[in-house]
């Protein structure tokens, strides 16, 4: 061989080492899919993913630093301010969860952010943390638009976020970041990520129109209307309304077979969870179905703590009776039993006249666009989605946790559903999670603490509506001795 065939061939060989290398280099980093696995419930609960990394996944370190990047755009620091709970230790918040894909640590909402909340028995209290309640302290408005704000700024870049992350991994010993990481990856993911926050900003034009939703809701529905791209302006003004109260999730074995959602929209069990997975951040082609699953095996059983506090024994014996005759037909027959003829049926709107604007958010259309949205994956294909004209009788087990009560969240206590509307507070304040033994529900007439403001919760804003679920049957007509009585017995649920 002479010289030149020398070179050429070292050159080539040099060349396919270096081809193997950078191919070795990328399947390891960028063909990883793989979500932080947990053992125990609990944690899975809190922390597993569900695939919403996969499609909607925010870069692990670019969640890191936007609470900084973006300060001007939070109500406090960090994302705490948004009402996400940290447990001491952990770099992320309850619900969130985190997975390596895409070369990149992503990470997404769970189940855990909406379905986990907190409790305390004094101001001075340490917060319990109850998973499967309601997130009550959940801005889940001021978390997406947090978002979509950042993404508009002029901060939203390289040149401010890269810097931010060097700092952020510097304090966490973890070195700069390699060129390949600066250069290329950082910012394609942060021009991704950016174009993704401001096409989903539009698709939810529609939260612009609306009251404000406050911590502890979420308009459902409508949101689903976003995923399919809904043209706004087309559509019926009654339909734009649909903010919900973030329910409870216990006791899923028991209800298997009920009407569930607010209106009662579904009956299958493992419809509502793969339709909650939309809410996590997935699509049909990037759900995790085996981590569903046995989320959704977890959840069969899943229980409510008891209620803490003392309860008068005699009191609410005389409770029962008084439960059974007006409310178990439609609530079960205690807190455990959910056995009565009228449990897991939707009352129509006529008979229980609560506000009528979430029922209405939920369309025929939207029940036919969801019915196709699985259609190449036929075994998971919604069939059960029903347009409906009432809300569900559910059971009411976990009670004490859900306030405030009704699918709204606008009475604030158990002690105010009592009464009728006429009587109910007609503004209060959400959000703190401080308990009000007497009434039953959290302390809704705090404006403040710290720094923290909390929602001024006005019922006479369109969706806000505190009427309904009055008269005889409904307990609003017996005398107070005896509401007394049914409240105490209601605690023991
Ligand atoms: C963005 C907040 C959010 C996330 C995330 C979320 N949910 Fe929900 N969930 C809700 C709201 C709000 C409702 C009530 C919907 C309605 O009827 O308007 C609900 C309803 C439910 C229900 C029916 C409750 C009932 O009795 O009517 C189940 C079960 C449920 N979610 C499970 C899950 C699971 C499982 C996940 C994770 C895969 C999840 N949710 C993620 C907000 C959320
Ligand atoms: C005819 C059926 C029916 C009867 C009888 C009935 N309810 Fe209800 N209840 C409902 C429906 C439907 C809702 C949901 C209404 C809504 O959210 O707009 C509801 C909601 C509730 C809620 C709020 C649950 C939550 O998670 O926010 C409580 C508490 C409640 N009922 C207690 C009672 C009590 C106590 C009685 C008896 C004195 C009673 N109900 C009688 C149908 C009934």
């Amino acid at each position: 061989m002479n010289r030149v065939c020398r070179l050429f061939a070292g050159g080539m060989t040099l060349l396919l080492l270096l081809v193997t290398a950078v191919a070795v280099y990328a399947a390891t980093r960028f063909c990883v899919d793989r979500a932080v696995e947990y053992d125990d419930r609990a944690a899975r609960f809190k922390y597993g993913s569900t695939g919403g990394e996969r499609a909607s996944g925010f870069p692990y370190w670019i969640w890191q630093v936007l609470p900084e990047v973006c300060a001007d755009k939070l109500p406090g620091p960090g994302y705490t301010a948004l009402g996400l709970l940290f447990e001491p230790g952990k770099d992320l918040p309850i619900g969130v969860s985190k997975r390596r894909v895409t070369g990149l640590d992503r990470v997404f909402l769970n189940c855990a952010a909406c379905h986990v909340g907190t409790v305390r028995d004094t101001p001075q209290s340490a917060p319990r943390i109850v998973l499967g309640m309601p997130a009550n302290a959940l801005d889940l408005a001021g978390f997406k638009n947090f978002f979509f704000d950042c993404a508009s700024d002029a901060h939203f870049s390289p040149e401010y976020i890269v810097p931010a992350i060097d700092a952020a991994r510097e304090r966490a010993d973890q070195g700069a970041l390699n060129p390949l990481d600066r250069y290329v990856v950082y910012p394609l993911a942060i021009y991704i990520m950016r174009d993704r926050l401001l096409m989903l900003k539009d698709r939810f034009a529609f939260t612009e129109h609306q009251p404000e939703w406050g911590p502890g809701r979420v308009d459902t529905f409508n949101s689903a209307k976003a995923v399919f791209n809904y043209r706004w302006e087309q559509v019926d003004p009654r339909e734009l309304i649909g903010i919900a109260d973030f329910p409870s999730i216990w006791n899923q074995g028991p209800r298997r077979g009920m009407q569930l959602h607010w209106d009662g929209n579904n009956t299958l069990m493992e419809e509502r969870n793969l339709s909650a997975a939309f809410g996590t951040g997935t699509t049909p082609p990037t759900v995790d179905y085996a981590s569903l699953a046995r989320l959704e095996n977890d959840l069969l059983d899943f229980k409510p703590p008891p209620y803490p506090y003392p309860i008068d024994k005699n009191l609410a014996a005389r409770g029962k009776p008084l439960y059974a005759e007006y409310c178990a037909a439609c609530h079960g027959a205690s807190g455990t039993d959910f056995s009565g003829a009228q449990v897991g049926k939707v009352t129509p709107i006529a008979a229980i006249a609560t506000d009528r604007w979430r029922l209405d958010s939920y369309s025929y259309a939207l029940a036919a666009n969801q019915g196709a949205l699985y259609a190449g994956y036929r075994q998971y294909r919604f069939k059960q989605f029903r347009k409906t004209y009432g809300y569900a009788n559910a059971p009411l087990d976990g009670l004490w946790l859900r306030a405030p009560y009704l699918h709204n969240g606008s009475v604030p206590t158990l002690r105010d559903l009592l009464e009728p509307a006429g009587r109910r507070p007609q503004t209060f304040y959400r959000g703190y999670d401080v308990y009000d033994a007497r009434n039953v529900g959290f302390v809704s007439a705090v404006a403040t603490e710290g720094e923290r403001r909390y929602f001024h919760f006005d019922t006479r804003v369109a969706g806000n509506g505190n009427q309904g679920h009055e008269g005889e049957q409904y307990g609003t007509e017996l005398a107070d001795t005896d509401k007394q009585a049914l409240i105490e017995y209601l605690k023991t649920f």
